[in-house]
């Protein structure tokens, strides 16, 4: 039977990785998947995380089965994490997830069930695996204009005009923050007028927060979201550990559905909690009592807040130390948004034929698109890589 098989296509970011690790070449450069990496070029433990671990090691009695989504303690930490007092208690249904991508995975089922003709509106460009996932839900996936790849930002006209289109009970797909590719990020002015434009349509927002902490802290990267979640009747959050707390093989995430009121807020939990039984029954817990070890303890909690605020700045002296020297080696200012974009990724403009260019001449790896990781840059990697993007950009 499987003879019958189609081939599967490969995720380019995936595919990116594996030839990335195959490579011979010491000295080549991962600006590839979306993984912090420090000036050494690794991915370490926060020593919070670290920390935590231990403690959850040294007390944990029992590897019996909790409910079906998860641990409570787990979405109440990622509950006042992400929401603040931004809605109440009594209309948040939660469950965990593996990973944030499992959060988006039993968010889009969970739009599905209730509405199986819902459009899911995404941003162009957007992360590859959206529309995948969106398709993999049995769902349409449709596109709203995004990023003006002449400014470097948001081409705020088309993306109204576009979402003007939405129906009720359609949903949009938006980036909490650090958009994944472009780094063009909403302004709170932006996420206010969105909340007008979506609660006029009658459409739902699905908020994809991968990367919370790394624009600018923690609180003003949920200001969005948190915005959304006061004005309107209903939001989606798929939330995820891997990079806020460096947890990404241990798949921690968490799908929050805020609802109007405390009635439909059971039939979602409970709705949930079924997905999650015919997806892989229970979600995975060691990440998730880690992370809510960590915002639980004063002194985790404060000590995380520190490591990630000190990945922050690097990410933004590393965006700007890139700006800075591809202007001097391609001697033009088109690569001046790298300092305003924000978290790790950015399009630097380099079609299919330059980005293979990159790869094959330089060892300098990008997704397809032209999407770069900054995190991947060391310091003294960068006068390189720059020569090496405005040569082959020129
Ligand atoms: C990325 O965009 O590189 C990350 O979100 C990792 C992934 O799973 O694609």
């Amino acid at each position: 039977m499987l003879h019958a098989l189609g081939s599967a296509t490969p995720d380019p970011i995936i595919r990116l990785m594996h030839a990335f690790a195959a490579d011979p070449r010491p000295d080549r450069i991962d600006l590839g998947v979306g993984m912090y990496r420090d000036e050494a070029g690794g991915t370490p433990v926060m020593a919070a995380v670290h920390a935590a671990e231990l403690r959850v090691l040294a007390a944990q009695e029992t590897k019996g089965y909790l409910g079906l989504a998860g641990d409570p303690a787990f979405h109440a930490a990622m509950r006042d994490l992400l929401l603040g007092e931004a809605a109440s208690v009594e209309r948040v249904a939660a469950a965990g997830t593996p990973g944030g991508t499992g959060a988006l995975r039993q968010a889009l089922e969970l739009v599905r069930r209730a509405n199986p003709g819902a459009r899911v509106w995404m941003s162009a460009p957007t992360w590859p695996n959206h529309p995948a996932l969106v398709r993999a839900a049995g769902l349409e996936a449709v596109q709203y204009r995004y990023y003006d790849a002449e400014s470097g930002g948001i081409d705020r006209a088309g993306m109204r005009a576009d979402l003007e289109g939405a129906a009720p009970g359609d949903v949009v797909l938006l980036h909490g923050c650090c958009h994944n590719p472009t780094g063009a990020d909403l302004t709170q002015g932006d996420w206010s007028d969105l909340a007008v434009l979506l609660d006029r349509r009658g459409a739902v927002p699905l908020i994809d927060m991968a990367y919370l902490g790394f624009a600018e802290g923690p609180q003003a990267d949920a200001a969005g979201l948190r915005l959304l979640a006061a004005a309107l009747p209903e939001v989606l959050i798929a939330a995820s550990g891997s990079k806020s707390f460096g947890l990404y093989r241990e798949r921690v995430g968490c799908v929050l559905a805020v609802c109007a009121d405390a009635g439909i807020r059971e039939r979602a939990a409970a709705m949930l909690a079924t997905i999650n039984r015919e997806s892989y029954a229970f979600p995975p817990d060691h990440g998730a009592r880690v992370v809510t070890t960590v915002l639980a303890d004063a002194d985790l909690h404060a000590q995380w807040a520190a490591e990630l605020e000190a990945m922050r700045l690097r990410l933004a002296r590393l965006r700007a130390a890139l700006a800075d020297a591809l202007r001097d080696a391609s001697g033009s200012d088109r690569f001046g948004c790298l300092k305003a974009q924000r978290g790790m990724f950015s399009l630097i403009g380099a079609d299919p034929a330059q980005v293979e260019r990159l790869r094959a001449e330089h060892g300098v790896y990008l997704i397809g698109d032209g999407r770069i990781n900054v995190a991947g840059l060391g310091e003294a990697a960068i006068p390189g890589v720059a020569r090496a993007i405005a040569a082959e950009l020129a």
